[in-house]
This record gives C-alpha cells, sequence and structure tokens, in this order.
C-alpha cells in the first residue's frame, strides 16, 4: 500500500502548489467533459492526470493507481469506448470526451464481462481486476471472436501480479460467447 501512496501523496502536494500558481496569476483554467454519463467542468491544473481527477476529485476509486507510467494497466478508463491508460492521460486530453470508469460498467446490471469474472472467480487481491475488466471490454467490442492470441496481445499491457492470467483469458472467451 506504502510504495503506490507515497508517489500519489507527492503527486497531490505538488498539483495542489500548481494549481494555487496558476489561480495566483489569475489564468482561468476550464476543462469539460463527461463522466459516466455526467456533464463535469474542472477549473484546475489542465495537466493533472486524468487518475487523480477520477480518484481525489470525483472519488471514483475502482480505478487504482500502479506505476503511473503506462506500464502496468491498474488505471485503465474508456474515452470514447477506448480504453486508455488514465495515469498519463491529463485532464486536458479528456475535454469534450465521455470517460467511463468501472463504476459505471455495471450501473444498470452487470456487463458480461463482469459476469464472467464472476462465474469464473478470475480476481486474487483483486487490485489490478477493475483496469482488467476495463481492457476486456474495450477489446470485445473491436474483436467479438477472440482467439487465444488475440486475447493474449491485447491484454499484454495489463499486469497481475497474482497471476489471474489464463482465468482473465477464459473469461473473456466466456464472455464473447455471451456478448455475441
Ligand atoms: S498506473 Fe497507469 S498503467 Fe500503471
Ligand atoms: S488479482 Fe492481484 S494483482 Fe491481479
Amino acid at each position: 500500500m506504502v510504495s503506490w501512496a507515497l508517489p500519489s501523496i507527492g503527486f497531490y502536494l505538488t498539483w495542489h502548489v500548481e494549481c494555487f500558481t496558476d489561480k495566483g496569476k489569475g489564468e482561468i483554467l476550464m476543462v469539460k467533459l463527461k463522466v459516466n454519463g455526467i456533464d463535469r467542468t474542472f477549473d484546475g491544473d489542465p495537466n493533472m492526470p486524468l487518475l487523480w481527477y477520477v480518484r481525489d476529485v470525483l472519488g471514483l476509486t475502482g480505478t487504482k493507481f500502479g506505476c503511473g507510467m503506462a506500464l502496468c494497466g491498474a488505471c485503465t478508463v474508456h474515452k470514447n469506448g477506448e480504453a486508455i491508460r488514465s495515469c498519463i492521460t491529463p485532464v486536458s486530453a479528456a475535454a469534450g470526451g465521455e470517460i467511463r470508469t468501472i463504476e459505471d460498467l455495471g450501473a444498470n446490471g452487470l456487463h458480461a464481462v463482469q459476469q464472467a469474472w464472476m462465474d469464473l472467480n478470475v480476481p486474487q487481491c483483486g487490485y489490478c481486476q477493475s483496469g482488467q475488466i476495463m481492457q476486456a471490454v474495450s477489446f470485445l467490442k473491436s474483436t467479438p471472436h477472440p482467439t487465444d492470441q488475440q486475447i493474449d496481445d491485447a491484454m499484454a499491457g495489463n499486469i497481475c501480479r497474482c497471476g489471474t492470467y489464463q482465468r482473465i483469458r477464459q473469461a473473456i472467451k466466456l464472455a464473447a460467447g455471451k456478448i455475441a
């Protein structure tokens, strides 16, 4: 917990300082975007990572911080239906877009991918799983009948330290069968 929390806190403090400085200069910063179907306006530092915005500003903590460098996939959300790494995406890059987080995925009943995850007991510690699911949902939209190789390629950027890769692959195949 501490290893990932410390850089998070460090960035948060830095961000607040920068934000204060910008306001001190009289700059007006405004980013409009939609998150989980709700219109939002953000008037802070437009360079703030989207991950901090959804977690620390909106309180949507289902999206996780892992590496902060687009290397693990824990922070995966959707922008206009496509999986993106929110840790390296500035809020400004989401302007005018539709962001979807794990909290919205099952808002009207479990998504087929979430159901498959439950049916096959995919998670172990669970930390990586919201990112895995968001990646899988986006992947299945573009590839509804995936081969094992296509699944492995699409999910290669999502790391699971518990090694649940076999069950992730099975669950994606199970969900694909139900969506198609
Ligand atoms: S936290 Fe974004 S990819 Fe690891
Ligand atoms: S379930 Fe523990 S890191 Fe993936």
